[in-house]
């Protein structure tokens, strides 16, 4: 007896995506707060950085447990609420792992990205970024631009405590000799 096994085709199919939003559309048994027609958003994962236990998010219908859930503030579309958790959590743990406290200066690289803004506004920061993009800077509580087309930060004046790297640049846990949490290392993961 022969079998035919096609090798181009994958055994497990993979569906991308942790964040999710939407509207509740059936509830099991056991859920509490939320309900039908509650608009929700959240992370298909409770540790998305550390141990993500499912992904799935990009579909039309997905099954999430409720307390990885949250009402979607009113003033947020679906669109907007979907892009924010993951990159909240990788803002808020990077800020907690680096033990990063009050009265310390931080300087975040890639200030204008999308985890870089959350730094900024859970942080007083100095950030990098395109001089057209100093005002949405300022807006999210900044006190210093830094044009990483224009400026190089190993010659800054200034002095940090901390940078949040949020493009990539450092390498073992520092950058230009600057202590470093970083979306490529953060402290405690392996
Ligand atoms: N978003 C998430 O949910 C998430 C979660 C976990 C980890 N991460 C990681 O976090 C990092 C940032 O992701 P993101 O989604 O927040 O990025 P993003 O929104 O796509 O933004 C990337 C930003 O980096 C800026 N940039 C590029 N080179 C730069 C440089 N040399 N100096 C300063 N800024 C520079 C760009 O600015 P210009 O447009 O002005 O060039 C752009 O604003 C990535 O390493 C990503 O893998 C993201």
């Amino acid at each position: 007896m022969y079998f035919t096994i096609n090798f181009l085709k994958p055994y497990f199919e993979t569906i991308p995506g942790y964040d999710v939003a939407g509207v509740v559309e059936n509830e099991g048994s056991q859920v509490k707060k939320l309900g039908v027609g509650d608009k929700v958003y959240g992370d298909l994962n409770e540790k998305s950085l550390d141990h993500p236990k499912q992904n799935g998010s990009l579909v039309e219908y997905t099954a999430v447990e409720e307390n990885l859930l949250a009402l979607k503030p009113k003033n947020l579309s679906l669109v907007k609420a979907a892009s924010l958790p993951v990159a909240i959590e990788t803002a808020y743990e990077g800020l907690h792992r680096s033990a990063f406290s009050a009265g310390e200066s931080i300087l975040v690289l890639g200030g204008a990205s999308g985890v870089g803004t959350l730094v900024s506004q859970l942080s007083i920061s100095s950030a990098t970024l395109r001089t057209a993009k100093q005002d949405l800077l300022k807006s999210l509580g900044a006190v210093l631009g830094i044009d990483y087309t224009k400026e190089n930060i190993e010659e800054l004046p200034e002095k940090f405590d901390l940078a949040f790297d949020a493009v990539r640049k450092a390498r073992y846990g520092t950058v230009h000799g600057i202590a470093c949490v970083s979306t490529a290392h953060v402290p405690g993961q392996a």
